[in-house]
């Protein structure tokens, strides 16, 4: 059996490392047990191609080196997508796999699975079933067509597989296999936890962000140092969030002026937000703020260990929200809706949907902070994800 799998974004490589080790894992056992041995090529699409926002991840997650990089790059919608198809295209027509894999919710997932549908290639779908019902967001299209032409749907949970159902996706085609990035953070969580907190600042801090005196300690950087002072984690990348002044300006000002005041702000920074701030004329009022503390985009282990000790985070991300769950991390979700309802409150998680209305995140910020940590796990989320996904391809009719 010959798979290609496909990765594009940052947000996929902590999805592809637990698969390529399941599919290793596999292969180790087919000689005795007579399985099918499976032919395994991965390709990047190359979506994101800093070194902090790809490369590192690698390296980091022992991911091997992509077989073929399509080198695609920032650009519209439509050029991602279109370039992705056109050169993936070649790649399975010389390749002829059985399958390709893809997973999460990114442009690449789109691109490729219409690509190989198109070429009679059966498609799988880490991470199938997720809706937000919100089709402004990109990754909700990407979902749904993903979805619609996948032969194989493996889902997080079970409120995925329902909507699935409620498409009307045949059953033979859903597997309920559980959360694949919590694999990534159960094999990570011990290296992270040793990591020193002041030292990931130390080392990603944006050279903008300093003081003018670099040789004088911030405030927020000796806070740290004694280990068990509140800080908050923030994310933010969202269009819906970063790319409207009138939207991002007050959200800024609510950090600065507000949470900055009770705590030390940690803020990883994405490329697209930095853009944004800079070209709104914000730049300057979130560099002079001495309790901000912008960070460069930082690595898994990095985040991990962050998370691990925040008194609260703020993010846009779904794969955060996640991670905020199992760790119990108290997490503001910086949207309306979300394709991950098992992780908020209601549901037994950690996270509330705020939105970007300041009053709410104001009202919702006081609660967490009352808030202890309390870790859930739904159910199969237990590291073993992987595993299911791979017996789930090898043992796919026909
Ligand atoms: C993409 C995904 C999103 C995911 C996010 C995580 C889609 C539709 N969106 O959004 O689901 O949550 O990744 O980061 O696929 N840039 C760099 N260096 C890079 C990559 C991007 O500087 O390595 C800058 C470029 O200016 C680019 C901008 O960031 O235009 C946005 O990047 P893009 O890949 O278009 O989307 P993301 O916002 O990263």
């Amino acid at each position: 059996m010959k798979i290609i799998s496909v990765v594009g974004a940052r947000p996929n490589f902590m999805k592809i490392a637990p698969f390529i080790r399941a599919i290793e894992q596999h292969n180790q056992t087919c000689a005795n047990e007579e399985k099918s041995y499976i032919e395994h090529l991965l390709v990047h699409t190359g979506q994101h191609y800093d070194v902090r926002m790809s490369e590192s991840f690698f390296q980091a997650l022992g991911i091997p080196a992509p077989d073929i990089n399509l080198e695609i790059g920032s650009g519209s919608h439509a050029e991602q997508v279109g370039n992705t198809m056109i050169t993936f295209e070649k790649v399975l027509t010389q390749e002829k796999p059985d399958w390709i894999v893809v997973v999460g919710d990114v442009n690449a997932t789109l691109a490729c699975s219409v690509t190989a549908k198109k070429l009679s290639i059966k498609v799988c779908h880490i991470e199938a079933g997720l809706r937000s019902g919100d089709e402004t967001m990109p990754e909700e299209i990407n979902r749904l067509v993903t979805d619609r032409l996948s032969d194989l749907l493996l889902t997080p949970d079970k409120l995925s597989m329902e909507n699935l159902r409620k498409e009307g996706v045949p059953e033979e085609k859903i597997r309920f296999v559980g959360n694949i990035m919590i694999d990534t953070l159960e094999r990570n969580r011990s290296q992270s936890a040793a990591l020193d907190i002041n030292r990931i600042i130390q080392s990603n801090r944006l050279t903008d962000a300093l003081p003018h005196n670099d040789k004088e300690e911030t405030p927020a950087t000796s806070l740290l140092e004694s280990g068990s002072n509140p800080y908050a984690i923030l994310t933010m990348h969202r269009p819906s969030n970063v790319d409207k002044k009138e939207i991002l300006a007050p959200i800024l000002n609510f950090l600065t002026e507000e949470v900055a005041a009770d705590m030390p702000v940690i803020w990883p920074i994405h490329p697209r937000t930095q853009k944004m701030l800079q070209q709104f004329d914000l730049w300057d009022k979130a560099t002079a703020c001495k309790n901000l503390i912008l960070l460069h985009p930082i690595g898994y282990h990095e985040m991990l260990r962050l998370n691990m000790s925040a008194t609260i985070m703020l993010t846009d991300s779904g794969g955060l929200q996640e991670e905020c769950c199992v760790l119990g991390t108290p997490c503001l979700t910086l949207r309306w809706n979300t394709e991950r309802p098992v992780t908020l409150k209601e549901h037994g998680g950690a996270s509330v949907l705020v939105g970007n209305n300041i009053n709410r995140i104001r009202e919702e910020y006081q609660t967490a902070l009352k808030a202890g940590r309390i870790p859930q796990r739904p159910e199969l989320w237990d590291g073993h994800t992987a595993a299911r996904c791979v017996e789930a391809i090898v043992n796919y009719p026909g």
